[in-house]
């Protein structure tokens, strides 16, 4: 598989000329995810330090990149799917296709900040694109800190950024490190056209040295530390649903201290439809939130919520036209970032600590119903069922 990417090198914008040294061109405006766009400017300096990368970035971010560059050009994908053996071009074609119809000004404003993200890689410490203070790479999330927000986007578009081991282990560093770091604000957000398709199924097909048991047991410990990290976290969270969420990207919003939506996001949690239970606290806050009859449609019956649904629920604070997102969001979010930094932090904490114990006590809770749920027949089916209609596609 990978000998067979490698067939994409050729590309236009992934040739890696070394005419220009990036030293030579203005430094890429880094961290623009928290800044409200890109301008056209900023995405042609992007094209070209592209061409300026010594380092190969490896097949998948130049799909990314390819996508992006097309949403960006040309609008959502709309031409025919190339035949099974037209790899390359069936393959590039499904990158494109997997960002669906987020607009032309967010594709810019991804392309912008995941070429800036590569060009920090390369550059010396001081202007790398990591939190103050940190030398924390991640390999799933793109995380800046600018303008007194720190902004922490999972990176996996081409998976709806489901969440795999890997990635779980990166939020808590990359929460660990937003906790600690001098922004105001944190913000969660998505690459491409989902927010988060929740937990990657295929976590449950790792199957370690203990077996099943121990499978369930590891991935206990590591939902617990997770969820964990986004209770305790010290600073105001903001999540910036920039389309459909799944699962645990669903359940942890009540632990968000303001969620706003593009109108094209949707909220899903199947958790019964997997042999699965609730978690992220989701047992405690949706109930508290909606009420206990509208949290049972949601967290047993599978019931999935359009953005205006669940703002009228109070899982989603605002709504905003899909078109106008991305501005009308980072424009709020800038100026709350300009306010004082320590009110801010020590007014969420009183906001919250009435309720950590509680939420502690859940997760634990939570946590143990998931690792036997994990181990129950109903639960196995679902997943391989879930494969099963993949294999047949
Ligand atoms: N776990 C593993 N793989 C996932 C995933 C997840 N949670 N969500 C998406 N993917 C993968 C798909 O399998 C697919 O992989 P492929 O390209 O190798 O075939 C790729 O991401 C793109 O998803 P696809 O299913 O083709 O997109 P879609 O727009 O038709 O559907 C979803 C998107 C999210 C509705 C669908 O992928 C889905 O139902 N995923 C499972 C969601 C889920 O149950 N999460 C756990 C909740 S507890």
């Amino acid at each position: 598989m990978a000998g067979a990417f490698n067939l994409l090198a050729p590309w236009r914008f992934v040739r890696f000329a070394r005419t220009v040294q990036i030293s030579q061109l203005p430094r890429l405006k880094l961290h623009t995810t928290s800044a409200m766009s890109a301008t056209v400017g900023q995405f042609n300096l992007a094209k070209t330090q592209l061409g300026t990368l010594k380092e190969d970035p490896g097949n998948q971010v130049k799909l990314q990149i390819y996508a992006l560059f097309k949403q960006a050009t040309q609008g959502p994908c709309n031409t025919p799917k190339p035949g099974m053996l037209d790899f390359v071009n069936k393959v590039k074609w499904d990158a494109w296709k997997s960002l669906g119809s987020i607009s032309a000004e967010e594709a810019r404003k991804q392309y912008v900040d995941l070429i800036g993200s590569l060009v920090a890689a390369e550059a010396p410490a001081e202007v790398a694109a990591q939190p103050a203070g940190s030398s924390v790479t991640y390999n799933t999330l793109l995380v800046s800190t600018q303008d007194g927000v720190t902004t922490i986007q999972l990176n996996r578009p081409e998976k709806k950024n489901a969440i795999t081991v890997e990635m779980y282990n990166e939020q808590i560093k990359a929460l660990e490190q937003a906790g600690k770091d001098d922004s105001v604000l944190t913000v969660i957000t998505g690459s491409g056209d989902y927010f988060c398709s929740g937990n990657d199924l295929s976590n449950f097909t790792k199957i370690p040295d203990g077996g099943m048991e121990q499978m369930a047991k590891d991935a206990g410990e590591l939902l617990r530390s997770y969820v964990k990290a986004y209770i305790d976290f010290p600073k105001p969270l903001i999540a910036v649903i920039n389309g459909p969420a799944v699962g645990v990207s669903v359940t942890l919003l009540g632990l968000f201290d303001i969620v706003y939506a593009t109108e094209r996001a949707t909220f899903h949690t199947p958790f019964s439809q997997l042999g699965q239970s609730p978690e992220g606290c989701s047992s405690y806050t949706f109930p508290k939130m909606m009420g206990v009859a509208k949290a049972s449609e949601m967290l047993l019956f599978n019931k999935k919520l359009s953005a205006h649904q669940a703002c009228v629920q109070g899982l989603v604070t605002e709504v905003f036209p899909d078109s106008s997102f991305n501005n009308e969001v980072w424009t709020r979010i800038k100026a709350y970032a300009k306010l004082p930094r320590n009110s801010l932090a020590l007014s969420k904490q009183l906001i919250r600590q009435t309720e950590k114990e509680r939420l502690y006590d859940v997760n634990n809770q939570e946590v143990e119903r998931l690792v036997e749920r994990w181990l129950s027949d109903e639960c196995m089916q679902a997943i391989m069922s879930f494969f099963q209609t993949k294999a047949k596609l």
